[in-house]
């Protein structure tokens, strides 16, 4: 694991922003796993002046995102579809077709998380996993459990997660119960993770996740084990 401490929010987002686009420079059909929430929206504005600076080329590059809300329409403001095309994707030279967010609106659940795994396998795998982090140690959307979830499934949300969600819905009624999320597998098998935290909220929660015993009581620990972790913080852990 390699530690890189950043002084605020906005070094941590260049800092990331530049590690994907070097990434993408290197291998312009780079597939990347990406995360949305408040954390990884300033690494996304870095991305969009790269890309328009004509220093990243997007153009072959694959996107897979982390995790869905069950139920809601990819047109919903609060969807992770709408998220990732807002801060991100239309607004970079990406082909379209060529990013996936899970199906929230799936009839048939284990078919779609049997076709998002088949996806991530047919892309060949990830090649660099951008990660936040919950308050209670999620990644993805994979919450605290007796076991490790290997493949995308189906997940209910925890009261935790549900709470600290509800400040992007007009009442904590609103936050979908349910989600549908990458598992583990997809994510350690990524050839290289970026995990970035910000805010004294998550400090706590980072230190038992890269420091405290490896357990499915806390989903992120399990990245102690990752073969090429870099965490960007301004956090002191
Ligand atoms: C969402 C995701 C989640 C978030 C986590 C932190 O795609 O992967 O694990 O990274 O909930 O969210 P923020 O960044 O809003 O604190």
């Amino acid at each position: 694991m390699r530690i890189v401490k950043v002084k605020n929010y906005e070094e941590m987002s260049r800092k990331a922003a530049n590690i994907i686009a070097a990434q993408v420079n290197l291998n312009p059909q780079t597939v990347l796993g990406l995360a949305t929430g408040s954390t990884p929206i300033g690494t996304y504005e870095r991305l969009v002046e790269l890309c328009n600076n004509g220093d990243v080329d997007f153009s072959q590059v694959t996107t897979i995102n982390l995790d869905e809300y069950y139920g809601l329409e990819p047109t919903h403001e609060q969807s992770y579809r709408y998220f990732m095309n807002k801060h991100l994707l239309t607004k970079i030279n990406i082909n379209l077709a060529n990013t996936h967010v899970p199906n929230g609106k799936a009839t048939d659940i284990e078919a779609e998380c049997r076709r998002y795994d088949e996806l991530i396998e047919n892309a060949g795998g990830i090649d660099l996993q951008l990660l936040g982090i919950g308050h209670d140690g999620h990644i993805g959307f994979n919450e605290p459990s007796d076991e490790f979830v290997m493949g995308t499934h189906c997940v209910t949300l925890n009261e935790i997660t549900i709470n600290a969600n509800s400040r992007f819905f007009n009442s904590r009624d609103e936050v979908p119960k349910q989600a549908l999320t990458m598992g583990i597998k997809a994510i350690m098998q990524a050839s290289r993770v970026l995990l970035i935290a910000s805010g004294d909220d998550k400090k706590e929660i980072m230190k038992k996740a890269l420091f405290g015993p490896v357990t499915p009581a806390v989903p992120a620990s399990i990245l102690q084990l990752h073969r090429d972790l870099i965490v960007i913080t301004p956090l002191d852990i």
